[in-house]
């Protein structure tokens, strides 16, 4: 069952045209390809190959809903820890993601960005997001940006490191450091922060995906696995988010 505030019974989605607009930016934890595969008696690089169709069906609804900002955790730092055949995988499957969907990216008025400690990557596949984020870079619709190779402890310290060192250059005046310093030191400098954080999978954690930036954002966790996850689950979970009341610390 999903946490949600007002559950909606399993399989009844609701009307798209019902829902109000937004939310501007919802970020995704895709969870559960492995024991999605599990359950089928297959590999774990199956269920990372099938992951791919949620990516295009939860991008189209979050498009055609005024969605500006999507971001999905793709890869983290601690995903590096995987078998080597795995972590391959993965990377074959993101360039061929790349290669088949950009030209309907840039068509669409998606803008493709990647963020994280991306020279880690693979070369050939740190080229592929280089040629489709100059590709897609004008475009305005809907940023869509991939956590790759990401962890929020390493985007906090590597903020750190870049103040402490502005501070030293005398750019910046150490007593002047606020949160707005801290949010423009980092990889989502460019992004709202999120609205609205999914995780699929069943898992209730965060597993080091931007602690700072979800301060006040809503939680919704599903146990559908990622590869099951489709735009009636994407709508489900804008429904609740629409009857959550966000009161940032206030009183009504
Ligand atoms: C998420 O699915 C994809 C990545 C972390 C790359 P998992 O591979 O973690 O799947 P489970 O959690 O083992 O089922
Ligand atoms: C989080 O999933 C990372 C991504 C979805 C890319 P994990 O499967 O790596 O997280 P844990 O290990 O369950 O916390
Ligand atoms: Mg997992």
């Amino acid at each position: 069952m999903t946490d949600t505030l007002d559950p909606m019974p399993a399989g009844q989605a609701p009307d798209p045209t019902e829902l109000p607009k937004g939310p501007k930016h919802v970020a995704i934890i895709m969870d559960g390809n492995g024991r999605w595969a599990k359950a089928r008696g297959l590999g774990r690089s199956e269920g990372h190959k099938a992951g791919a169709e949620p990516v295009r069906a939860v991008l189209k609804a979050a498009h055609r809903l005024g969605v500006r900002f999507l971001t999905l955790y793709t890869f983290s730092t601690e995903n590096w820890g995987r078998s080597r055949e795995e972590i391959d995988n993965l990377f074959d499957l993101l360039v061929r993601y790349i290669d088949s969907e950009t030209m309907e990216l840039l068509s669409s008025g998606v803008r493709l960005r990647a963020m994280g400690d991306i020279g880690r990557l693979p070369s050939f596949a740190r080229e592929a997001l280089a040629q489709a984020e100059r590709l897609t870079g004008d475009n305005t619709d809907l940023t869509l940006t991939l956590a790759l190779s990401y962890g929020s402890r390493a985007e906090l310290a590597a903020a750190a490191r870049s103040l402490a060192m502005e501070s030293q250059r005398g750019r910046i005046d150490p007593a002047a450091i606020d949160e707005d310093s801290v949010s423009s030191h980092l990889w989502t400098s460019e992004l709202p922060d999120p609205d609205l954080l999914i995780r699929t999978g069943g898992d209730r954690r965060i597993s080091n995906f931007l602690l700072w930036q979800l301060a006040y954002s809503e939680l919704y966790f599903t146990d559908t696995l990622w590869p099951d996850f489709g735009e009636n689950d994407f709508l489900a979970a804008l429904s609740d988010f629409h009857g959550r009341q966000r009161r940032y610390g206030r009183v009504d």
